[in-house]
């Protein structure tokens, strides 16, 4: 008798200090820790909410599912986080533009500044994902993971890739490994970092790659393993803030080709564009017609950037143009679309050359 009133002594007091420790704990806190992370997924519409009249003819409509309807399809997201979901645009993203981009980055920061948020998704059409992951990278004030989930195939279709993309997205942004690592696209099992995303093909699944540094990482078994770190300043060490800003100045891209006139220059000047980008040819070399109105847009203040549209490698300084003598800016690992971003939010900070020529080296 006295060994059970001993053992039900020792039973009462672990559950007195199991209480206690509890009450130690603030109800705030207490309430605020779910098991899982909280994942935010904003939805811009794209092929991954696209709709199709037949499983296997090529036509459809992107932008047409809500996000509510892409989550219910995959309910495996219930096991790996607590996922909130917002209709942030409806649109394919050749659509995208700076004013959305604006409001995007700002709904992200004030997301990720609730600390119960682990990370934020962004549903996204393929064929401007790479720039809208570029303005967030430079944007977002967070270390928390940022990362865009978009397909090449709509749900409609036979084989279609995009709840894939998104279930490893989401497990993507709820994770501690995905910490710092900037804004990331997650596609066919591939991490890749914002600063090298390319899109390479117009119609292949799995149409993203990183010509230059490589995948950040890979998506498997339901987890993300990453291989390496961006060495670009990005996100939290970005010195580029927009919470103010409700336009960019405008930056227009103008191409170098065999026969390249100086017309678009001139045009982009009398529109009164504040920045060119050359998508030069090689390393970021133009014509002599385009070099001299590109110089002389220069004169009258316009900012030039000389990026390529080659794939692969930087646009490099003390190349075949004198940068230096002309007031240019080589673009290095930027290709013409993230340079126009880049020089966008560079000119929001100084119009002098040789600053904007760090910010290139530096993101
Ligand atoms: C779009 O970019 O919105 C359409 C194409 C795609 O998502 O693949």
């Amino acid at each position: 008798m006295g060994q059970i009133w001993r053992a039900y002594g020792r039973l009462l007091s672990v559950w007195v200090l199991v209480a206690l420790c509890g009450s130690l704990v603030p109800e705030r806190l207490r309430a605020a820790e779910p098991d899982k992370p909280v994942v935010w997924v904003l939805a811009t519409g794209g092929t991954i909410a696209g709709q199709g009249e037949s499983q296997v003819a090529s036509a459809y409509k992107p932008g047409t599912l809500r996000v509510e309807t892409l989550l219910n399809a995959i309910p495996e997201i219930a096991e790996v986080a607590e996922v909130r979901a917002e209709q942030f645009a409806q649109i394919a993203s050749q659509d995208m533009d700076v004013a959305t981009w604006l409001r995007l980055a700002k709904r992200i920061n004030a997301l990720l500044q609730e600390p119960q948020v682990a990370g934020v998704v962004v549903t996204h059409g393929t064929d401007t994902q790479e720039e809208t992951a570029y303005f967030l990278n430079l944007t977002v004030k967070s270390e928390k993971p940022v990362v865009m989930a978009s397909a090449m195939r709509p749900p409609s279709a036979l084989g279609a890739d995009g709840a894939r993309n998104l279930y490893q997205a989401i497990v993507c942004a709820g994770s501690a490994q995905a910490v710092g690592q900037g804004v990331m696209i997650v596609m066919d099992d591939k991490i890749i970092g914002a600063d090298d995303a390319t899109k390479v093909s117009t119609l292949e699944a799995g149409a993203f790659q990183d010509p230059d540094f490589g995948p950040l990482g890979l998506i498997y078994n339901g987890r993300p393993i990453f291989s390496r770190h961006s060495l670009k300043r990005h996100t939290a060490q970005s010195e580029f803030d927009v919470s103010e800003l409700d336009s960019l100045p405008r930056v227009e891209v103008v191409s170098s080709y065999a026969g390249a006139t100086a017309l678009f220059i001139h045009a982009a000047v009398q529109a009164g564009a504040r920045g060119i980008v050359i998508a030069g040819v090689g390393n970021g070399n133009m014509s002599a017609e385009m070099l001299n109105a590109a110089a002389s847009a220069r004169e009258q203040g316009v900012a030039i950037v000389r990026s390529s549209r080659i794939m692969r490698g930087p646009t490099t300084q003390w190349n075949e143009v004198d940068d230096d003598a002309l007031g240019f800016v080589a673009s290095w690992y930027a290709n013409p679309y993230r340079a126009r971003i880049l020089l966008m939010l560079a000119l929001t900070q100084t119009e002098d050359y040789r600053e904007i020529q760090r910010m290139f080296r530096q993101y």
